[in-house]
């Protein structure tokens, strides 16, 4: 059985106060739910990464939102952030690939293969994320897009210890729209198929496939069921503790 995976991505919000406050009542949420069945993750930006795991936060991982390609654990990189010092600073998660950062700065599959590899290397779970726009859906390509993506950004490094993928459709990303389910049935089984390649039927099996893309407490449930979808990445709505709890409460 895989156990499901809630997670909040905050993108770059909220100033220090309230990036604490946000994840001081997400942490209480956790604590106050001892024999929950799901994992929670956040994300929250650099600015209270470290402030963020340094709060007690049983029952809940704390990630970044990127790590740096390079191979490098520091050096001359101007503002970036290696996968050594995220773990240096408490966080033990990452996401790499999220769709904001292929599309505003142009990272490619190989690039998002070396970071999820430096993450992992250094010690990470690396969230990798893939989903195709929605030109690619409109021309009948999203499978194949999908599969290209799990094919060429997942390293074979990746075991379901040290690796989640999300599949977020990029027209679904902060828009309110979202894939039938039976288009997230699609796809999911496509990329653990895909995943089986890289990495052999067992690994695939156990990996978990996350849903990203308007994910709000109104259509968890029914996202949250169907097969193959082992949790949810949640933008917008992870950004209010009730609405970012209320989704996690659907799998309760
Ligand atoms: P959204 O973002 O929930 O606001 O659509 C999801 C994501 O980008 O991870």
């Amino acid at each position: 059985m895989r156990r499901k995976l809630i997670a909040g991505n905050w993108k770059m919000n909220g100033l220090k106060a309230e990036g604490i406050a946000l994840a001081k009542a997400v942490f209480e949420k956790c604590a106050t739910t001892p024999d929950k069945t799901f994992d929670i993750l956040v994300c929250p930006p650099m600015n209270v990464l470290g402030f963020v795991a340094e709060l007690p936060h049983a029952g809940a991982f704390v990630g970044a939102q990127d790590v740096a390609e390079t191979t490098k654990p520091n050096g001359a990189f101007t503002g970036d952030i290696s996968a050594q010092m995220v773990l240096d600073l408490g966080a033990t998660w990452t996401l790499v690939g999220h769709s904001e950062r292929r599309q505003y700065h142009h990272e490619t599959d190989a690039v998002v293969k070396q970071k999820a590899l430096n993450a992992i290397g250094a010690g990470l779970t690396t969230v990798i994320c893939i989903g195709e726009t929605l030109a690619e859906r409109e021309a009948g390509q999203a499978v194949d897009v999908v599969r290209r993506q799990t094919r060429e950004c997942v390293p074979m490094q990746a075991t379901a210890e040290n690796c989640v993928i999300a599949y977020e459709p990029v027209w679904a990303i902060g828009t309110g729209k979202v894939p039938t389910t039976a288009d997230v049935a699609e796809i999911h089984a496509a990329v653990r198929d895909e995943l089986a390649k890289v990495l052999g039927q067992e690994k695939a099996d156990k990996m978990r496939i996350l849903y990203g893309g308007s994910v709000k407490p109104e259509n968890a449930k029914e996202l949250l069921n169907v097969e193959n979808v082992d949790g949810a990445l949640i933008g917008g709505a992870s950004l209010k503790a009730d609405s970012f709890w209320a989704i996690a409460e659907t799998l309760m």
